[in-house]
């Protein structure tokens, strides 16, 4: 029967036709932008620009419709320590590769002096090292895979003597690097290229002393000049840092507000709810009250710092205390409250157990 045959083969075409249309227009990229962006919004808090840099950046790349001699994507991240800078770095390559640490970093400040300039490359042919072509950098996870791209971090960029910033410039150029002492040369086309630098860190603390979130929720107009006052002192050090051909082929310059006191407390609820996930494996749950909170804020947070130590205090304050008493307690089959507060000097948190239903 030819004609039924004919029909089979026809839609038989038509299938494998439009499967063809469909992974012509699935990107190589494996990564999901929605899961990313969620856990990104989960994880970090008040810096809404960065998110909305990341989600642009991330749309772009998985359309794969950027110039395909350059790397895909050279950020900027300027601004204070500890505000989330690099944690959105980690976040992006646990999102990509499962891996917080799956990414290149090269320090910036310890290639400040001419002389370590050339670990970046290796050493040049001749040299004492030379022959074993060591880099700092690391080929894999500069080059990521045909499905997922490669991450580097340039910490402290501002650090970098010239040597080295000639070096970048090469690569935001041209996607490329020769080592120095050989025939291996490094392929940037495939990767995230983020820079931090602390420029514009005292004025952003000058300028939001008391507030959050200046940058980018202008109450008024007095804070609008305010704030676009900021960015115009941070743009002039910026431009007197780098020269203009570094500055113009970078595609991001974001920058990172200070964390204020509610962006603190979240972190600290995200942390207390990590806790309580543990904890419920041994049937405990854990509380604190708003003073308790206070005091791993006094004690972890600080402007300079930022959230730096603020896990830090939570583990004085919080996990060892609670470990203490989930060792003294013991097991039970009931469940039980750690409900923590201020102790009466003010200088700890005591917890004390407590059945469900006698919390207070
Ligand atoms: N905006 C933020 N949201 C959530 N956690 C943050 C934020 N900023 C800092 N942290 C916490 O503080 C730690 C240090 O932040 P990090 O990103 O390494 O600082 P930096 O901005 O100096 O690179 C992180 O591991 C993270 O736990
Ligand atoms: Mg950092």
């Amino acid at each position: 029967m030819p004609f039924i045959n004919d029909k089979l083969n026809f839609y038989e075409n038509k299938e494998k036709e439009s499967a063809a249309v469909k992974n012509k227009m699935l990107s190589r990229f494996t990564f999901d932008i929605e899961t990313i962006m969620s856990t990104m919004n989960k994880c970090i808090f008040g810096q809404e620009k960065a998110m909305d840099a990341m989600e642009g950046m991330l749309k772009l790349i998985k359309a794969d419709i950027a110039d395909n001699e350059r790397p895909l994507y050279i950020g900027l991240f300027l601004g204070p320590t500890g505000v989330g800078k690099t944690e959105i770095v980690r976040l992006l390559a646990e999102a990509i590769y499962g891996e917080r640490d799956k990414f290149c970093r090269i320090d910036m400040n310890t290639l400040a002096s001419e002389h370590y300039a050339a670990a970046l490359t290796g050493a040049p042919p001749g040299y004492v090292g030379s022959k074993e072509e060591t880099t700092l950098f690391d080929k894999a996870l500069i080059e990521g895979t045909f499905s997922k791209p490669g991450i580097v971090l340039f910490d402290e960029v501002e650090k970098a003597n010239q040597a080295v910033i000639l070096t970048l410039l090469n690569i935001f150029d041209n996607g490329r690097l020769k080592i120095t002492s050989g025939n291996t040369e490094l392929n940037f086309r495939n990767s995230i290229i983020i820079m931090t630098s602390n420029i514009g860190a005292k004025e952003i603390m000058n300028q939001s002393v008391g507030i959050e979130g200046v940058i980018s929720y202008e109450q008024n107009q007095k804070e609008i000049n305010k704030s676009q006052h900021t960015q115009q002192i941070i743009q002039k050090e910026l431009e007197d840092t780098f020269a203009p051909e570094f500055l113009n082929r970078i595609d991001d310059v974001i920058t990172f507000n200070w964390l204020g006191e509610h962006s603190v407390k979240r972190m600290i609820d995200q942390r207390l709810e990590l806790l309580g996930k543990r904890l419920k494996i041994h049937n405990r749950g854990i509380q604190l009250s708003d003073a308790a909170k206070e005091l791993i804020i006094e004690k972890g947070y600080d402007m300079k710092y930022g959230a730096r130590s603020l896990k830090r205090a939570f583990r004085k304050f919080v996990e060892i205390p609670v470990a203490e008493i989930l060792l003294q307690t013991g097991g039970s089959s009931d469940l039980i409250v750690f409900l923590g507060d201020i102790s009466a000097d003010k200088r700890e948190i005591i917890f004390r157990p407590a059945l469900p239903n006698q919390q207070s």
